[in-house]
């Protein structure tokens, strides 16, 4: 275990945090590669149902992670930032938080919604299983897409953070997650 001294957050903490990044990454970069390629075509169903296992293995590993994060430590911040700085930082990681929850299930639930069910790569398939319902498929759909586009900025302010702690404000909040 580590000890509650650490400078840097626990090995589970870190693991979670850059595991996440890349499942976030890999929803991301397929939903927008399958704008390349023609509708109907097995390649594009393929990226599609990629970006459907990406994004369930993102609240797949979410829930762990938040379970984890109660009660656990976090290493103080050298030298320590103002009271606003350390309260958007709060802020931002709960946004951030409630993404990795919230956007996997309005993709789920909407595709889930539309009676089809999710198919997954490989032959997989999680069937619709509550029957039809077009108009909430629908609404949850464009909330997933509309989230999706907004959290743009709130990952990108999130990553310009961190730069604005390593390269300008040169304290030990990103050596804390590396
Ligand atoms: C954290 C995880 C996820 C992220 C970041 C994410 C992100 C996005 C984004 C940004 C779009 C909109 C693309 C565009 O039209 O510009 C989108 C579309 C879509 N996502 Fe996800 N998604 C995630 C998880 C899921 C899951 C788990 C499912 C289903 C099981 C899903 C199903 C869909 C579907 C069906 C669309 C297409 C909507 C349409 O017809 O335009 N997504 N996703
Ligand atoms: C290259 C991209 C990223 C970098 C460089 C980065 C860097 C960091 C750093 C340095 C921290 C520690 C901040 C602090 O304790 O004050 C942090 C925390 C956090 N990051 Fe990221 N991050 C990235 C991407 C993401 C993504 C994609 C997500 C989720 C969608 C995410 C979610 C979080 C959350 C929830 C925390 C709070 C951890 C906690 O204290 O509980 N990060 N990140």
């Amino acid at each position: 275990m580590t000890p509650v001294s650490s400078t840097r957050y626990s090995a589970r903490t870190r693991v979670f945090h850059w595991l996440t990044v890349v499942l976030v990454a890999g929803a991301y970069v397929t939903i927008n590669v399958r704008t390349l390629l023609e509708k109907g075509t097995p390649e594009r169903t393929l990226v599609m149902q990629s970006h459907f296992l990406f994004g369930l293995a993102v609240l797949l590993v979410a829930l762990p992670r938040i379970v984890s994060r109660l009660g656990a430590h976090t290493p103080p911040i050298q030298p320590p930032p103002p009271g606003w700085m350390h309260r958007a930082g709060q802020l931002t990681h709960v946004l951030l938080y409630a993404f990795i929850v919230i956007q996997p299930l309005l993709g789920l639930v909407s595709g889930l919604a539309d009676g089809k069910g999710v198919g997954l790569p490989g032959g997989f398939r999680i069937p619709g299983f509550f029957g039809t319902h077009e108009a909430l498929s629908h609404a949850l759909k464009s909330a997933h897409v509309w989230l999706g586009t907004a959290f743009y900025w709130v990952i990108g302010l999130h990553i310009l953070a961190a730069l604005f702690h390593l390269l300008v404000r040169r304290d030990n909040v990103v050596q804390r997650m590396l």
